[in-house]
């Protein structure tokens, strides 16, 4: 079974041509590139952003009046504007460029968490945070004397609403939950939550790192208080990523990290702050990565992000049953509502030795703790191999996966 350039959900075998990389041999075999839960590729018309501005454009931006840096200046602003439309935020100013999904939550619990956390004070998040939904929660918790709460998930991976709801409480000042999980795919119901935690005045901060390819995010009508991603999982580069913030809250929050472009006025006795976006965007900014990203959005906005997600979809359900079939092969997270990642055990094999004998076939997944530590604690196991699949997959490389395994069976149960 293959989906031709004819499929009425994409046509699969144009937009690969697209990916330079996918045309590469891997240890002598056709790459299959199954780890873009990780990381996703980038296609020629984002290499090509990138070059163009690189050779032709560059220079620093909000700091010149020559030519270039005006130029460079209105390509910077220009992605702001486009991420703007792509989460349907309210504002531009309501879209702060970061290095990342991490940095972007650093962000948020050094300077909202540093100003409204108290001793006694919750946060609350899941079972299924990637660490970094945890570790910066963790560390202003410690250093404010508040408390981490931590709602439990199902042994299939899935997180209820209502357990995440029935934790909050009068003490909760923050509930910060991830939109699907990198490591289980399960997607949480999160807009039952933000209402919820709502009802009861408490802010929700989104991590959308894996979320945003895989669904259209539409921050208005989701509520979110904070919404964050990273540009390498949508085919941009790596080293940008966005906090969108609610301007209430981003007003009211005090810049993270000092230095030029987030002032207005600088003295050695005081220093007053720019505006929004640029308060919290200190430093020269990733300029170049900014622009890539937002032809990124562009070309996925090009396909439709529906399209994607139903595409997905399929590889998912086909992925799902061939593994499924395995009687070696024990499926990790298996809840009703899941994106394209399929975590899993051989059994009796390390998910490192999964993953190497896979590499030798020219298959590239991710094997380890997936930066979930708890959740694989939780879960009884210390890692897991997981594939993750996006709109350049296709039915045949699920195939592919089926035989790299098969071939791992066979090494170490003879
Ligand atoms: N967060 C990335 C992953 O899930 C690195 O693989």
């Amino acid at each position: 079974m293959s989906i031709s350039v004819t499929s009425p959900l994409l046509p699969v075998e144009l937009i690969r041509a697209d990916f330079p990389i996918l045309g590469r041999q891997v240890n002598g075999n056709p790459l299959v590139y199954l780890d873009n839960a990780a990381s996703a590729q980038m296609p020629q018309r984002v290499i090509e952003r990138l070059v163009r501005y690189h050779s032709f454009e560059h220079a620093n931006v909000h700091r010149g009046v020559h030519t270039l840096s005006q130029e460079a200046t209105g390509a910077y602003e220009a992605a702001r504007d486009t991420v703007k439309q792509f989460l349907n935020a309210a504002e531009r100013e309501e879209i702060i460029f970061t290095r990342g999904t991490t940095e972007a939550i650093n962000l948020v619990a050094n300077s909202w968490g540093r100003t409204n956390l108290r001793a006694g004070d919750e946060v609350l998040i899941s079972e299924l945070e990637h660490h970094a939904n945890l570790v910066p929660w963790q560390m202003i918790c410690k250093e404010r004397d508040a408390k981490l709460v931590v709602a439990p998930i199902q042994d299939d991976g899935s997180l209820l609403a209502r357990d995440v709801i029935e934790r909050i409480g009068p003490n909760t000042r923050l509930v910060a939950i991830t939109h699907i999980s990198n490591a289980l795919g399960t997607i949480v119901p999160i807009r039952e939550i933000i209402v919820a935690a709502h009802a009861q005045g408490i802010p929700v901060l989104v991590d959308g790192a894996q979320a945003v390819l895989h669904t259209r995010v539409d921050v208005q009508s989701l509520g979110a208080d904070f919404y964050v991603f990273s540009g390498h999982k949508l085919c941009g580069p790596t080293g940008i990523g966005v906090l969108y913030g609610k301007r209430q809250f981003l007003e009211a929050m005090p810049p993270w990290q000092g230095g030029g472009d987030m002032i207005r006025t600088v003295s050695f006795s005081q220093t007053t702050y720019n505006d929004l976006p640029y308060k919290f965007e200190a430093g020269t900014p990733s300029i170049a990565a900014a622009v890539g990203l937002g032809e990124a959005l562009r070309y996925l906005q090009d396909i439709g992000i529906e399209r994607i997600a139903a595409y997905e979809n399929t590889l998912l359900t086909h992925a799902t049953s061939l593994l499924a079939e395995l009687p070696y092969v024990r499926l990790i997270g298996t809840a009703p509502q899941k994106a394209a990642v399929i975590s899993f055990e051989v059994k009796g094999v390390h998910p490192h030795d999964v993953g190497s004998v896979l590499d030798a076939g020219g298959i590239a997944i991710r094997a380890g703790h997936h930066c979930a530590q708890p959740l694989m604690k939780r879960l009884g196991v210390p890692a897991t191999a997981r594939a993750s699949f996006t709109f350049y997959n296709t039915l045949e490389e699920c195939e592919a996966l089926v035989r790299g395994l098969t071939a791992v069976s066979e090494l170490f149960h003879g």
